[in-house]
């Protein structure tokens, strides 16, 4: 409530971090984390099984070098762009909750933008000298070398970044003692890591398969050769992949598991939540069938068998990424504050006295007969904007009429004793935070907003007013009152 409410009414707020974090998260685990290890050693293999007196084999490495450059180029774009993306779209949605990320992760991001700049130097060396480096033996190796240390960079960053991804899901013992090291250390960190290690390994090399088939179409031995090793690659980490699940999924707390039928789908699709889970579950195990393959008969893998095994992979790390985004649910930080950027322990303060008096960003602080309707906007943007539009997808007024029927006049008394006990039957909504005189201001809203149509627009359109309580005249009256309260006392204990 520090910050004014950007918000997307067509969009929906959430919409915009998950199509840019799962952009960001494809490329950054497929292309880098994965995809660089994969080169690497596919260059190794071009020394290794060299012509006598010649470094590499030069038709090999020319095919590794053009993998390698598609990488390259959607890495430093697209790959870099979506990463600050990140920043910038949850600073505009979720100002409060990425505030307090950094206060508790300050040094590890540090070190995260450090292994981060040393990574794009690395990658430019790597890139940039593959030709010169194969002038002589001892400069390959050099070249080599660096491929190796980009890809133990390429890891640290992930490895430190998913310490922050498990520690909104579950802060562990952070939540009683607030030190660096208990929220890097939380539960699900490790489990999750061991998980998206091997997935990125997974996912580099059915990128690379696909890769091959489209530049080596014309070379039938380089290209069986090539797929092969493809296979070979994933077949070696698809074990891993499994334990990794497991391990995961063991880590993951009750009430996160009660939240996935929703996830995967939405309220609606709940009903197919298995059918949809099998669905996944096979696709991904696709890319194992298209590996073994490869291993066994790597003549017969052309373009038109990888490409759709290598977008269904893909589109299992974005439904992944969703899925973990929307089961954590109702917190953005596991027990401490939730998706509405409320904190918990604020919550007892907000039902006694209504969140109005205490939001920095609102034109309402007492709801009255006449400024109901101003009031309901306000309680909606403090408390449900962050998750529903009033118009665009997961809009208010649709959620209702869900219930009650499509078209028909929403009702008050039902709604009114819907709304502060929907986090019990909807546990991925976190409890109604206001008072009662706001929540039928809230309702008032939303009815008006079925009757008229209308919709709300974010501060970046509308601008902010601030809270009356807080405005400099209202502030400097109450200071003069206190200190002319102070005198009062003083005078009556001297006396
Ligand atoms: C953390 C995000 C979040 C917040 C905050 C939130 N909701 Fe929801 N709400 C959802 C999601 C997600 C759904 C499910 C939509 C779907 O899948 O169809 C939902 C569904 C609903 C439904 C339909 C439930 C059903 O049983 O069919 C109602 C009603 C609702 N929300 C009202 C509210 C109100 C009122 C507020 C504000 C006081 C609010 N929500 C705040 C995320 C949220």
């Amino acid at each position: 409530m520090d910050f004014p409410m950007f918000h997307l009414d067509w969009l929906n707020d959430r919409f915009l971090i998950a199509a840019i974090a799962i952009l960001h998260v494809c490329i950054n685990h497929g292309l880098a984390v994965g995809f660089i290890p994969y080169i690497t050693w596919l260059e190794q293999k071009g020394v290794a099984n060299a012509p006598k007196d010649r470094v590499t084999d030069p038709e090999w490495d020319h095919l590794i070098y053009k993998k390698m450059k598609v990488a390259f180029i959607i890495t430093t774009t697209l790959g870099a762009m979506t990463g600050v993306g990140i920043w910038f779209s949850v600073v505009l949605v979720s100002p409060a909750s990425i505030g307090s990320l950094i206060r508790v992760f300050y040094w590890a991001w540090f070190v995260e933008w450090l292994v981060f700049c040393t990574e794009v130097i690395l990658i430019l060396i790597y890139f940039l000298t593959w030709k010169s480096a194969n002038k002589s033996f001892k400069s390959k190796i050099r070249h080599i070398r660096f491929g190796w240390f980009l890809s133990v960079f390429s890891w640290i960053t992930m490895a430190i970044i998913v310490s922050i991804l498990g520690f909104m899901m579950d802060p562990g013992n952070w939540n009683s003692n607030h030190s660096l090291l208990n929220g890097f250390s939380n539960p699900i960190y490790i489990p999750q890591l061991m998980f998206r290690t091997p997935t990125a390994m997974l996912l580099g090399g059915v990128f690379g398969m696909t890769l091959t088939t489209i530049f080596s179409r014309n070379e039938p031995e380089l290209r069986q050769r090539a797929v092969r090793y493809a296979g070979q690659w994933i077949l070696a980490w698809t074990p891993l992949v499994v334990a990794g699940a497991v391990f995961y999924w063991n880590v993951m707390p009750a009430a996160m598991k009660d939240n996935l039928s929703t996830a995967v789908g939405t309220l609606e699709f709940q009903s197919y939540y298995d059918i949809l889970k099998y669905f996944i579950i096979g696709t991904a195990s696709l890319s194992v069938v298209l590996a073994a393959f490869a291993v066994w008969k790597p003549q017969r893998i052309g373009f038109k068998y990888v490409i759709i095994p290598c977008l269904l992979v893909f589109g299992f790390l974005g439904i992944f990424e969703r899925v973990r985004e929307f089961i954590r649910k109702p917190y953005v930080i596991g027990g401490y504050m939730y998706s509405n950027l409320l904190r918990k322990q604020d919550y007892p303060l907000y039902k006694r006295d209504g969140i109005l008096k205490y939001a920095t960003y609102t034109s309402v602080t007492e709801v009255t007969e006449e400024n109901k309707l101003e009031a309901g906007k306000m309680v909606f943007i403090n408390t449900c904007s962050r998750c529903h539009t009033t118009n665009g997808i997961n809009s208010i007024v649709n959620v209702f009429e869900n219930i009650y029927g499509k078209g028909k006049p929403l009702e008050d008394k039902s709604m009114e004793s819907y709304i502060p006990n929907m986090h019990n039957g909807r546990t991925f909504m976190p409890p109604y935070p206001g008072n009662q005189k706001e929540l039928k201001a809230l309702v008032a809203y939303i009815k008006h907003l079925q009757q008229t149509g209308d919709h709300l627009e974010g501060a970046q359109t509308e601008g902010v007013s601030i809270n009356p309580l807080w405005d400099d005249e209202h502030v400097a009256a109450s200071a003069e009152k206190k200190q002319a309260q102070q005198q009062q006392s003083k005078q009556m204990s001297n006396n």
